[in-house]
């Protein structure tokens, strides 16, 4: 059994697709453990795409990430880190496949629905970060 972290990023919540994007999750076969609604602050928010901070689209990257509420769940279940990160499809909306949520609800970066841990350390970390220590 594995845990992963998802996030329905700002546009997600705003148009209205939490039910559709966490919906793909159960469907497949995948449980929801965790739900929460929150804000991601400027901090958690740096420390999120540290990896990206020498990108030129980092700023742009925060203020999107910090523009409104979003939904944040951890999913579990058998390689669910992989599973989820499929159903997710590619970082660039262009390259997503039709089927997969990027694919099927976005049409360019950085506005690409929805966050999916890349690998079960990241995903402990993002647990951590976002839902606190358990
Ligand atoms: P990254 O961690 O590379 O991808 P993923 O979200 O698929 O794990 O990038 C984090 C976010 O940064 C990505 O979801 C959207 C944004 N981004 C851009 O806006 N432009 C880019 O060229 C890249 C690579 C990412």
């Amino acid at each position: 059994m594995e845990r992963t972290f998802v996030m329905v990023k700002p546009e997600g919540v705003a148009r209205g697709l939490i039910g559709e994007v966490l919906a793909r999750f159960e469907r497949k076969g995948l449980k929801i453990t965790r739900l929460a609604m929150g804000r991601v602050t400027t901090e958690q928010a740096e420390e999120h795409y540290a990896h990206l901070r020498e990108k030129p689209f980092f700023g742009e990257l925060v203020e999107y990430i910090t523009s409104g509420p979003v939904a944040m769940a951890v999913v579990e279940g058998p390689d669910a880190v992989r599973h989820v990160r499929n159903l997710v499809g590619a970082t660039n909306p262009l390259e997503a496949a039709p089927g997969t949520i990027r694919g099927d609800f976005a049409v360019e970066l950085p506005y690409n629905i929805v966050h999916a841990s890349d690998s079960p350390e990241s995903a402990a970390a993002e647990i951590e970060r976002f839902f606190g220590r358990s």
